[in-house]
């Protein structure tokens, strides 16, 4: 049941709902979650057909338009994006301002950012055909901008996009290749990569496509709103779980440590957590954490990779689905769980992990600041409840 804010608001109340837990903050077309029975629709599409038919350029398509491509739409949206792949050759300088050793999600914020200094006085937000380029642009130029940030961290020269490969292809050429060597992508590899991509695209209302439409909702040029969803997506709560998850296989190390570590996790006066478990509206398997694994797998076995990692992972995942602890309070692996051990196996560094989603999740953001700006909408400005001092008066430095 829905109760309207109109209602409300005219019995003279308001919500009180930290964390909106229960809270709608708009209407959307784009994607449905039943997280109870474990299912995700883009469009009405299953993530498990998507997942397994589809390519995330469509993916990408069905999520700013409702509707699959034909042949003609398909081919002309892949050229459209290919089009856009290079980025301003001023933008190297934004990089070159970084320290080596910075994150590159602090990198990608910056420089995700940065594009509404080169797209801004001349870009009408009321214009919808301003905004498709704009969304047309975010989803070429974000694997670029994503493997500079790479690039510069590693000391290595970026790469300029190859617009004869594929979506997933090129930018893994862009991560790899070097001026002196090429990199030959494994068709294996390019599709996990790609396919993890279609499983990141988009998630309703969760906290950075939130942030996007909040940003958003201020008129705010789509390039700074979608360096917000950025960062709303760097945290270890969303999108860096699949950082941590790695991080947390390594600190546990092997198997004999599990029941030390899964204690830790449960006892209240520690606040270690199990990452890549739980999830704000799934309560029940993640679909696209099943799909994730079953790409693991497949990757895993054409590269003939052995990952203890893996070993450990699907121990832990065997303990906590059969433990009362996450058995009670419904938690199960989510997205972010088997991702890093494929990324890992393609060789991308743990640090890179967050901005490979914050790739993934581009489409989903900007098809929600799409959708937002298509009918009318009202800046979203959530009330609070006033918790400090009643007023009183200026006490002079003399007084006090
Ligand atoms: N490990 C251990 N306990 C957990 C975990 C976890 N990963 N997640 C939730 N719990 C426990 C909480 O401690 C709480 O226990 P309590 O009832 O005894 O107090 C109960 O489960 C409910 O958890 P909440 O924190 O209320 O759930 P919420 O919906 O607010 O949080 C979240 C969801 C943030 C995803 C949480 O499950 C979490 O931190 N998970 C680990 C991080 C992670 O994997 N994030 C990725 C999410 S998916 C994504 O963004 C792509």
């Amino acid at each position: 049941d829905v109760i309207d804010v109109k209602d409300v608001l005219s019995n003279g109340y308001f919500t009180y709902d930290p964390g909106f837990m229960a809270t709608s903050a708009c209407e959307s077309k784009i994607t449905f979650i039943d997280g109870d029975k474990g299912i995700l629709l883009h469009g009405g599409y299953p993530i498990e057909q998507l997942a397994e038919k589809s390519d995330y350029l469509e993916t990408c398509y069905l999520l700013l338009n409702g509707e699959l491509p034909n042949a003609a739409q398909k081919e002309d949206f892949v050229s459209r994006v290919m089009n856009h792949t290079m980025v301003h050759e001023q933008l190297q300088f934004f990089y070159r301002g970084f320290r080596r050793d910075a994150h590159p999600m602090a990198v990608m914020c910056g420089v995700v950012g940065a594009l509404s200094a080169f797209y801004h006085d001349n870009l009408d937000i009321n214009d919808p055909e301003h905004r498709r380029i704009a969304a047309i642009r975010l989803i070429a130029k974000m694997p670029t901008m994503a493997a500079m940030s790479y690039k510069y961290s590693a000391g290595q020269p970026f790469m300029y996009p190859r617009n004869d490969l594929g979506y997933a292809e090129n930018f893994l050429h862009m991560m790899f290749a070097t001026p002196c060597a090429d990199y030959k992508v494994n068709p294996i590899v390019a599709r996990a990569m790609d396919r993890i991509f279609v499983l990141h695209a988009d998630h309703e209302q969760n906290a950075s496509t939130s942030t996007v439409r909040l940003t958003g909702s201020t008129g705010a040029n789509p390039y700074a709103c979608i360096a917000a969803g950025i960062a709303a997506l760097w945290g270890p709560s969303h999108g860096g779980a699949n950082e941590a998850v790695l991080k947390m296989l390594d600190e546990i190390g092997d198997v004999s440590k599990l029941d030390d570590f899964i204690k830790r996790v449960k006892d209240k006066n520690d606040s270690t957590k199990l990452m890549g478990f739980g999830h704000r509206v799934y309560k029940n398997f993640d679909p696209r954490a099943k799909v994730m694994k079953q790409t693991c797998d497949e990757v895993l076995t054409a590269l003939g990779i052995h990952d203890p990692q893996l070993e450990l992972a699907m121990k832990l995942e065997e303990i906590a689905l059969n433990d009362e602890y996450f058995v009670s309070r419904k938690l199960y692996p989510n997205v972010d769980f088997y991702s890093g051990i494929i990324l890992k196996a393609i060789g991308i560094p743990t640090s890179m992990f967050t901005v490979i989603f914050a790739l993934g999740r581009t489409p989903g953001w900007i098809a929600h600041w799409l959708e937002m700006h298509s009918a009318p909408y009202k800046i979203s400005r959530p009330r609070q409840l006033y918790t400090g001092p009643v007023q009183r008066d200026f006490v002079p430095m003399d007084k006090r």
